[in-house]
């Protein structure tokens, strides 16, 4: 099995936590490209979606999902993205594509988070994925030396704009044994809008996809 069928499998297992009427939050990248074109064929079970992304938005709406305006809901039952590190407590780092901080607002206004992905992605401790960090352009250099300051070697994200208009550093060597504390440090520089630490709301359920199969971890 390649990587991408393990995603796919991994992504399919994951329409199982859709339930009839749901608005489903639609996280971002490769394994929920899979995603997505699942819900597609159950469109008619769910009431419709929210989009942690442009590009999510339009491969929904090009289903014929029907896209909803978070700021209209009271709640989001699920949420399902997947994820560029996770660790079997749950804990994340996001935002390889791009789009943490909609995700993280999408995924902290859910009541579960179904995180998918390959078995290349669960880690025993997060930080050999550079962490993403959204950052306003003018702030750009300032939160580049916090980071350097907190252990960090940041790189900018050449020719990349988030749907946000912001730009990416994308930070190695972070310490990250408490991922609660290094999420909250970084979010208290001046300038940063969001980084890919997903720790507060971490993810409730992990679909691992390897070889013999898609393995389910409670977190
Ligand atoms: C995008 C993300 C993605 O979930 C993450 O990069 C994993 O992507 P893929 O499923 O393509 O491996 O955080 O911002």
């Amino acid at each position: 099995m390649d990587q991408d069928q393990k995603k796919s499998a991994a992504a399919e297992a994951a329409l199982a936590y859709v339930e009839v009427g749901d608005v489903v939050g639609v996280g971002t990248g490769t394994t929920v490209n899979h995603f997505i074109d699942f819900l597609g064929r159950a469109k008619g079970r769910i009431d419709g979606a929210v989009a942690s992304s442009e590009a999510s938005a339009e491969r929904l709406s090009r289903l014929g999902i029907r896209l909803l305006d978070l700021n209209h809901l009271a709640d989001v039952p699920l949420y399902v993205d997947g994820a560029d590190e996770a660790t079997s407590a749950g804990y994340l780092i996001k935002g390889g594509g791009g789009a943490l901080t909609r995700e993280k607002i999408v995924a902290s206004a859910s009541r579960k988070f179904v995180c998918v992905m390959d078995n290349s992605k669960l880690v025993k401790m997060l930080g050999a994925f550079p962490l993403p960090v959204e950052v306003i352009p003018m702030a750009r250099s300032l939160v580049g030396r916090r980071l350097v300051a907190y252990g960090g070697l940041p790189e900018f994200r050449e020719g990349f704009e988030s749907d946000n208009g912001n730009v990416v550093l994308d930070a190695r060597n972070l310490p990250l044994s408490n991922p609660h504390e290094m999420e909250k440090k970084i979010n208290n520089i001046p300038g940063v809008v969001e980084n890919g630490i997903f720790a507060e709301r971490r993810a409730d359920i992990l679909l691992i996809s390897g070889e013999n199969g898609v393995e389910c971890l409670e977190t």
